[in-house]
């Protein structure tokens, strides 16, 4: 479904990705994980047309989005949850899912408000609450919906259980497994390796902005040492 082939982006003249090479088959889950500052935000920018592809290919469903404009990726089927949420603070939960709705592809089986709320049943209490009003998980769950809404055809998650408490990491993780049950297409950015094992397909380690190892769950379990090296600090 996506496949991104030696990817080099950066941020004016300082270049961030090197080499960063990975794909994602349709209606898998995919992690990349990495320490702090490896790129891992600058791909998922470079990914969506925030940053300019210097080098390298991104094809999507066949067809090439490097070079297209954040707009023209969002229509191509792509959909964000950035890292710190970004929901419409000043928006009730209700507003932020509707300004969001965009069924670009004319999915047969569109995400809807409720459906979001089946998804998050503790948002549907607060349909009419300003979204700056809601816990750090709400809002979260909030910025995941709002992706939703967009029916995307791959939906990537950058940090999305970051700052939460564990309970609430719980639900966001449950709401991935979910999802992937949907067949639903997934690229998560997250460091809770562990737990997350045993929700995605394959993993990636991001070093220094390339794609540095990758293998399925299994081999992350199997090769736990290798990984932890790259992870620890
Ligand atoms: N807007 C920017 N302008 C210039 N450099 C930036 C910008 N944003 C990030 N960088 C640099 O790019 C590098 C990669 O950052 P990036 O945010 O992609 O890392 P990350 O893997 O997502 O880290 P984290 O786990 O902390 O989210 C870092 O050295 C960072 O300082
Ligand atoms: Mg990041």
């Amino acid at each position: 479904m996506l496949k991104v082939r030696n990817l080099t982006s950066g941020y004016d003249r300082s270049q961030i990705l090197f080499d960063m090479s990975f794909e994602v088959d349709a209606g898998e889950a995919i992690c990349l994980m990495g320490r702090n500052g490896m790129g891992k935000t600058t791909t998922v920018r470079a990914l969506m047309g925030l940053l300019p592809t210097w080098d390298g290919t991104i094809e999507f469903e066949g067809s090439r989005l490097d070079g297209l404009s954040a707009a023209r990726v969002a229509r191509q089927g792509l959909g964000l949850v950035p890292e710190g949420r970004q929901v419409f603070p000043n928006l009730t939960v209700h507003e932020n899912l509707k300004v969001a709705a965009a069924n670009r592809r004319g999915d047969p089986k569109p995400w809807t408000e409720d459906r979001v709320y089946e998804l998050f049943p503790g948002l549907l209490e607060r349909t009419d609450s300003y979204a700056n009003l809601l816990s750090g998980g709400e809002q979260q769950m909030l910025a995941i919906g709002r992706a939703l809404m967009t029916n995307p055809r791959l939906l990537i998650l950058d940090e999305a259980t970051e700052g939460l408490a564990p309970v609430i990491r719980d639900q966001i993780w449950d709401c991935i497994a979910r999802l992937r049950g949907l067949g639903q297409s997934i690229v998560v950015i997250d460091k809770h390796i562990k737990r997350l094992l045993g929700v995605v397909d394959r993993f990636y380690v991001v070093e220094k902005g390339r794609t540095v190892w990758s293998g399925t769950a299994e081999r992350v379990r199997a090769e736990e040492n290798t990984v932890k090296q790259y992870l620890s600090v």
